[in-house]
């Protein structure tokens, strides 16, 4: 493999997923604790009340990255423990946790990446409306503020959002995700707010923020017709305009994909567009797999259809295509002439302990070694690939799948709270040391150029 000087290798996590103390220090509800209290949101009933407990965790884990060589950790801000009520009055313990992660990994010469949204709206915005209410780019600018002047002189990498058409699409449109709303109107509401909240973010993070590297976090997978049939060819273009243009498109070009254009037209105001598309220094990207489609009468008139029989899948069903994750990264650099962040990509496995104590995960160690082979592919065909972070640290809640899928390099028993890391994890902490050793014999890469 090709080594380049200052390529950030990191691993991502969202706090959600793996803080735990729901109730702890003046934490309040999301939307997804309320969600995954009515019965039968997910199988067996699973809460992310404890989830790995990384917010008593955090130096334990915090170690478990400085061992494995990382450069850069990708954590989110849980919106309902800095601000309770959402917007108002902050939460001091809650800022305080923060403070002590991000002092922990800069110790431990690792560099902070935060994201302010990966999913946990507070339940009190819910109340108001939440994505649906025009106010919340007010509210979400105020929660930006909070953050950037809390940690801005420590923190400078900054994502606004993480996958915004996924909570989108699946919380507001297809009621399968938090707060389990499946309305048209309430999508497209959604969609418009949630980009103007990424414009206001990014202004304010520009203005307190001295040195601010500022992107979004965007799913971005080809959508091929699962048939030959004209009618699944034209769901997989309806699906692809909400999953992969619906943000990326007005945040770079301040218009909306022009399959969208009349949905939303109605919520758009005046100023709103220029408003959105605020210049940002990088792109984002999480990629798992290609989407097969077939037409559907759901609300979008498309769904997610079988792959066809000749392409592998992993553990969970989820289809391993390294060629289009190869493909992708090359379309975004020439749609979006951005320097480009992989800050997501991994698989479940199905993951169990030898009789040793450890996990041989040869299915996620193909998987990594075919998919950063098809990223150098992509970046020696011209892609302005800068970073790969892996998803994820740790086995955490998988949202709807609950405990269910194991996606992390480092294994974690729910019952005990133990760390093991797996095969994986020193397959990444190997490649990594080899990149480093190769270019910076005296020490380790650190990432912390910003973009130039
Ligand atoms: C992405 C999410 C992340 C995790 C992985 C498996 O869509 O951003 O939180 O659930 O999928």
């Amino acid at each position: 493999m090709t080594t380049r000087p200052n390529f950030v290798w990191g691993a991502s996590t969202s706090a959600f997923q793996i803080e735990g103390a729901a109730h702890v220090d003046g934490r309040t509800d999301s939307i997804w604790d309320v969600y995954l209290r009515a019965p039968g949101r997910i199988k067996g009933s699973e809460t992310a009340e404890v989830a790995c407990d990384h917010y008593h965790r955090y130096a334990e884990d915090v170690a478990l990255m400085r061992a494995l060589g990382l450069n850069a950790y990708r954590f989110s801000i849980a919106w309902p423990r800095v601000l309770p009520q959402g917007r108002g009055a902050a939460n001091e313990a809650g800022l305080a946790f923060y403070d002590r992660l991000i002092d922990a990994l800069l110790a431990a010469e690792i560099e902070p990446w935060l994201c302010l949204y990966h999913w946990d709206l507070p339940q009190a915005l819910e109340a108001l409306g939440g994505w649906q209410n025009r106010d919340i780019a007010g509210w979400f600018a105020d929660y930006t503020a909070l953050v950037a002047r809390r940690y801005g002189d420590r923190v400078k990498r900054f994502a606004t959002f993480n996958e915004p058409c996924v909570f989108t699409l699946f919380g507001y449109g297809l009621g399968w995700h938090a707060p389990g709303i499946a309305d048209k109107a309430a999508l497209h509401k959604a969609i418009h707010h949630v980009n103007l909240s990424h414009g206001r973010a990014v202004d304010v993070l520009r203005k307190d923020v001295a040195g601010a590297s500022i992107g979004a976090i965007h799913n971005r997978q080809p959508c091929y017709p699962c048939s030959a049939n004209p009618a699944d060819a034209a769901a997989a273009l309806r699906l692809a305009a909400y999953w992969n243009d619906a943000f990326p498109f007005p945040q770079a070009f301040a218009s909306y994909p022009p399959a969208l254009l009349d949905a939303i037209a109605p919520y758009v105001m005046p100023g709103d567009m220029a408003q959105i598309a605020r210049p940002i220094d990088w792109f984002g990207l999480n990629h798992y797999s290609p989407h097969y489609v077939r037409a559907d009468t759901d609300l979008i008139g498309a769904a997610f259809g079988p792959a066809p029989d000749t392409v592998p899948r992993s553990a969970i069903g989820w289809p391993v295509v390294p060629d289009a994750f190869r493909d992708t990264l090359l379309d975004i650099h020439q749609r979006f002439q951005l320097p480009i962040y992989v800050l997501e990509n991994g698989t479940a496995a199905n993951d169990v302990l030898d009789a040793a104590g450890q996990i041989q995960d040869h299915d996620r160690i193909g998987y990594l070694k075919a998919y950063t082979a098809a990223m150098e592919q992509a970046i020696a065909a011209g892609a302005d690939v800068r970073g790969y972070f892996v998803w994820s640290l740790l086995d955490n809640f998988e949202w709807g799948a609950g405990y269910s899928q194991r996606f992390g390099i480092v294994y974690v028993d729910h019952a005990t709270q133990r760390r093991i890391p797996k095969a994986s994890a020193r397959w990444y902490a190997d490649m990594i040391a080899g990149h480093r050793n190769s270019h910076d014999p005296a020490g380790r890469t650190t990432g912390r150029k910003t973009e130039g």
